[in-house]
């Protein structure tokens, strides 16, 4: 497996490949890797001749008051467990080889980006899809994979694809679970044993919401005050939102459908966790 650092570089093996006729699978990630990220990567290797996953832990989706310094960085270790998910090269270029003279540039996807974590978490997704589009720019993939764990970044960046005509197909992998359900998460690393087991109940009221949908429930303003009811039995669970949408147009669906999604967000202490399920359809 090799190792490309400099964002020219990766351009030039891209283009060597595009001319063998070989057909490239992008897996954008900020490292950290865990089940979840080499199910992608396996996944990619099914799609596509080669597979490059970009390892890159982007400023610019960061807020202030975020976790940017103590996001979860080992580099030797992810390169080992890239090289087992059948990768053919991982592209980690340094900050200052992404962002040279800073970045005075945005690409933004209006709309989809004002509702659940994007209301949240101003200027994050503008900083997704900035480094999302120079990724395209960059390594030039026929298809890219992204985890639908963030059900709102996989729509943002489908749209971002159709709006700027990138012949890319974007694949979304389903969520990947550990054995007792919790959501593969390079957060997850945050938690506390105790906060932990708080974790599971999100998705706890996945498959509670999933029941009350399967025996008729179709209300989902009534859905969504009993999923909160129940998050907020637990005292170490916060809140964040609680909202069922369309999985693609992420507006609300206040009688579901096939496209319903129940879209989470919490905090156990200070870590932040999202999840979702679709209601009515199997993932
Ligand atoms: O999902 C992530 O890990 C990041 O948001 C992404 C897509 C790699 C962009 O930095």
């Amino acid at each position: 497996m090799d190792l490309i650092e400099s964002p020219s570089a990766m351009t030039s093996w891209a283009r060597d490949q595009a001319r063998a006729g070989k057909i490239i699978a992008l897996v954008p990630t900020m490292g950290a890797f865990h089940e979840g990220h080499l199910c992608l990567m396996r996944h990619a290797a099914g799609l596509a001749d080669r597979v490059v996953v970009s390892l890159f832990v982007n400023p610019l989706q960061f807020g202030p008051r975020e976790d940017l310094a103590r996001y979860p960085r080992n580099l030797p270790r992810d390169l080992e467990l890239a090289a087992g998910a059948k990768v053919d090269l991982v592209f980690a270029p340094a900050v200052d080889a992404m962002y040279p003279q800073g970045s005075l540039t945005r690409v933004q996807v209006a709309e989809l980006t004002d509702t659940l974590c994007g209301a949240r978490r101003p200027g994050h997704f503008d900083g997704v899809t900035t480094v999302v589009a120079k990724l395209f720019n960059i390594v030039g993939p026929q298809v890219a994979v992204f985890g639908r764990k963030d059900l709102q970044q996989l729509a943002v960046i489908r749209r971002l694809t159709l709006d700027l005509n990138w012949a890319v197909e974007i694949i979304g992998h389903p969520i990947v679970r550990e054995a007792d359900g919790l959501a593969m998460s390079s957060r997850n690393i945050y938690l506390t044993p105790a906060g932990r087991c708080s974790a599971l109940a999100l998705h706890r009221v996945i498959n509670f919401a999933r029941q009350r949908a399967a025996t008729g429930e179709a209300d989902a303003a009534a859905l969504t005050a009993e999923v909160r009811a129940r998050l907020l039995m637990d005292p170490a669970v916060r809140v964040d939102y609680v909202s069922i949408v369309h999985q693609h147009r992420l507006v609300a669906t206040p009688i579901l459908t096939r496209d319903s999604v129940l879209a989470l967000a919490v905090f156990i202490g200070t870590t932040r966790l999202i999840d979702n399920g679709l209601l009515l359809t199997e993932e």
